[in-house]
């Protein structure tokens, strides 16, 4: 593939977390499970779950959430893009969704869905990046949102402990020529059902282990390659929040300090494509990006798909 470079200027950022939650003591009156394997294996204590509320819900909540921290005006903005595996419906889709519930539906604006599962923000900010480089765009909307727990086999101690719903926003322009922007996107198609939904979610949770280390590690590697920098000089790397002891897995192989990584997943399990922008989110409310930052996004997931972002603002 080709190098290039974007730029890109993160406005404003927004989550929206469904208030009702799920313990590891409640999954023990479901499952046979206890909280010390799952803190032990996974590093997760809490997940939430929307009662009442759909993705689109979630999605509209944090993209309020982003327009209002970033005061901006809902008509700047020219495009709507949802990563999920979890839509309402199969169509329309969740951006148009959320751009009617946004009262924007009198303008003309581009809005559709991305499916890479948990790697889905990425491959729905790179989308978003391209455009505000290349068209007459002048904000994007970039989600991710799940309502996981409608697709989960309550049954299936392998999989209900992990995931959790929520969303995250972004809404980006097109940056400063400094304010570069390297994507790296993959994919590996399986036909084995590794990870998969098919009505409910199935996964053969040891071979995603192994293939998510493998994933993380690929991409951190490439996105530093593709920005000709190095791990010392990234500020923060959001990872996909799937489980503790991938990334101390990775951190181990690369010898990397466990605190580069910024880390929610103990308060919400994955969350599918809505993990990296909620964790962005609640990075940059605790510590503001400064100029000169590096931020690095890796995520992993069903495709099999994989990827980063690396930008500096
Ligand atoms: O976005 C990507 C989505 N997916 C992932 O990130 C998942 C990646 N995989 C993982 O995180 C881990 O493989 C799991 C957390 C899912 C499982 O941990 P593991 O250390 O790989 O366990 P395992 O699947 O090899 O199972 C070990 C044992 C088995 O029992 P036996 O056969 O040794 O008697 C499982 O049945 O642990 C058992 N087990 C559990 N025990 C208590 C599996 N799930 C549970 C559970 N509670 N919830």
């Amino acid at each position: 593939m080709k190098k290039i470079s974007l730029s890109l200027d993160i406005v404003s950022t927004g989550k929206y977390i469904p208030s009702a939650v799920i313990t590891n003591d409640d999954l023990e009156k479901m499952v046979d499970t206890n909280d010390e394997w799952i803190v032990s294996h996974t590093g997760i204590k809490t997940r939430h779950k929307a009662v009442g509320e759909d993705t689109s819900d979630l999605a509209y909540k944090a993209a309020k959430d982003a327009l209002e921290k970033g005061k901006v005006d809902p008509e700047t903005i020219d495009a709507i893009i949802v990563a999920t595996i979890t839509a309402d419906f199969a169509s329309p889709s969740m951006a148009a969704i959320v751009q009617a519930r946004l009262g924007l539906n009198h303008r003309d604006i581009t809005c559709f869905d991305v499916n890479a599962a948990c790697t889905g923000f990425v491959y729905a900010l790179q989308m978003a990046t391209a455009l505000v480089n290349t068209g007459p765009y002048r904000h994007i909307l970039v989600i991710g949102a799940e309502v996981l727990t409608k697709i989960l086999d309550y049954t299936d101690r392998n999989t209900c402990i992990l995931f959790g719903d929520g969303a995250g926003a972004m809404i980006i322009r097109q940056g400063q020529p400094h304010q570069k922007a390297f994507f790296y996107t993959a994919s590996e198609g399986d036909i084995e059902d590794v990870l998969s939904v098919k009505e409910i979610l199935r996964m053969q949770g040891r071979r995603v282990f192994k293939f998510a280390i493998n994933a993380v590690e690929k991409s951190i590697n490439r996105l530093l390659e593709l920005d000709e920098a190095r791990l010392d000089q990234v500020t923060k790397i959001i990872p996909h929040q799937a489980n503790y002891r991938i990334i101390d897995g990775v951190a181990e192989l690369k010898k990397i300090p466990l605190n580069k990584f910024f880390l929610n997943l103990e308060h919400y399990g994955n969350t599918s494509a809505a993990s990296i922008p909620i964790a962005f989110d609640e990075y940059t409310q605790e510590q503001p990006l400064r100029e000169g930052d590096k931020i690095m996004m890796v995520g992993f997931g069903a495709g099999l798909t994989w990827g980063g972002v690396v930008f500096t603002r």
